[in-house]
């Protein structure tokens, strides 16, 4: 019987830090993973592993149909139009990879253009600045306003037609700050560019139609969405994918090889080389249903309710400092902030010996942190299944640092 709750995921009751569950705020790194997940992993390797694809006996048969059910699920979960517009990867990194390597070698030349914004994932970010480097296009940015929001005037400014593509992030890793990506798309498709959505930050909160969206491109991670590691997935439209070449090449992926020539098929199973994480598209499938069961009015109910606490929180403790984002802009569960002038680590490491488990660093968004004026900052992320007394318990941890560090601790 699912709850909607920490009862969900087994990690609670079997990792105790000196007792006590840990007081886990690094969802946006990673997720636990709830008790439906682990039983249908459980259940293939237990029951059913064979690879896909490739025998002729019923036990193939059976771990094709599952990959096969668990793309459809991720089509379904995306109201994509069909599931061959779902390519399993190895994450939201080898997706956007793939995309920047496959379509953007092909399209992207020189004097062309490449529009992302200030506060994309390195994942995000090197793809596009390394394809820009090799074939003499320009990295244009779009920088945030004062609310942290992406500008959509500097933004309708940048385009041009020699923009090819404008890759973004739906919602940014470090301030939770949802961006106009519909509005995006629109403004893109109208200047003749192809988009291209890093749904990573935002598939684990917020219903993603692909359709509705007009994304040509959209990727996301499943274990950031309560799935196993290793269940990446890119979408792409038909049109799209049919054009574009694989990057990894080898078995499974052709119609026909002969010593000198290859016809590959067609996608998705063209960009899916070498023998499938059959489990982690298993994984993936039950961690949709999961989610899909809890439901996403009741995730962002609860997430948004405990977003306000925390940013309220935050901001009443003396001495910490929050970033990236004003009172008013759509946010999702990230916050980021600083503790006077302790370095995040020392913060992150204090934190960690009372059982409260964040992120410190640059959160893979080095140029974002220059542009908000930081080298480093620690990072509190939320899931539904978090508490108040998960944030009452990172409030006194952090009161506790200054104690540290004025020796009375
Ligand atoms: N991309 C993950 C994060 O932002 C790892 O924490």
């Amino acid at each position: 019987m699912i709850q909607g709750s920490k009862a969900d995921f087994p990690f609670f009751a079997e990792h105790l830090q000196e007792g006590r569950p840990v007081v886990y705020l690094d969802n946006a790194a990673t997720t636990q993973k709830p008790y439906p997940v682990i039983d249908a992993v459980r259940r293939y390797l237990t029951e059913s592993v064979a690879n896909p694809h490739r025998g002729a006996y019923q036990l193939s048969g059976e771990a094709t149909s599952r990959y096969e059910a668990a793309r459809s699920r991720v089509a379904a979960f995306l109201n994509a139009t069909s599931s061959d517009t779902v390519v399993f990867t190895k994450n939201a990194t080898d997706s956007l990879n793939l995309v920047a390597e496959s379509y953007g070698r092909r399209h992207v030349g020189e004097g062309d253009e490449i529009i992302i914004s200030i506060a994309e994932h390195h994942s995000n970010l090197l793809p596009w600045q390394r394809l820009a480097q090799e074939n003499g296009a320009l990295l244009k940015y779009v920088y945030l306003d004062e609310t942290g929001m992406f500008d959509m005037e500097q933004f309708r400014q940048a385009l041009t037609d020699r923009t090819k593509i404008v890759a973004v992030t739906q919602v940014s890793n470090v301030t939770g700050i949802e961006f106009p990506v519909a509005e995006i798309v629109r403004a893109s498709h109208d200047a003749g560019a192809v988009v291209v959505v890093d749904a990573a930050q935002s598939a684990p909160h917020i219903p993603i139609d692909v359709q509705a969206l007009g994304a040509d491109f959209l990727a996301f991670s499943g274990h950031k969405l309560y799935g196993p590691d290793g269940a990446g997935v890119l979408y792409g439209a038909t049109c799209l994918l049919q054009d574009m070449p694989p990057i990894s090449v080898g078995g499974g992926i052709v119609e026909e090889v002969t010593e000198r020539t290859v016809r590959y098929m067609d996608p998705p199973l063209r960009f899916e080389a070498g023998t499938p994480n059959v489990e982690a598209a298993v994984g993936l499938h039950a961690a949709l249903d999961y989610v899909d069961a809890v439901g996403f009015s009741r995730i962002r109910r609860q997430e948004q309710e405990l977003t306000g606490y925390l940013v309220r929180t935050l901001q009443a403790i003396p001495g910490v400092s929050l970033y990236g984002g004003t009172e008013g802009v759509a946010r999702h569960g990230v916050v980021s902030f600083n503790v006077g002038s302790v370095h995040p680590h020392d913060v992150a490491t204090i934190l960690d010996s009372q059982g409260v488990a964040i992120r410190a660093g640059h959160h893979c968004a080095q140029p974002l942190l220059n542009f908000l004026g930081i080298r480093f900052c620690c990072r509190a992320s939320l899931s539904f299944m978090n508490t108040k007394e998960d944030i009452d318990a990172l409030s006194d941890a952090i009161i506790s640092v200054g104690r540290w560090f004025d020796g009375s601790a």
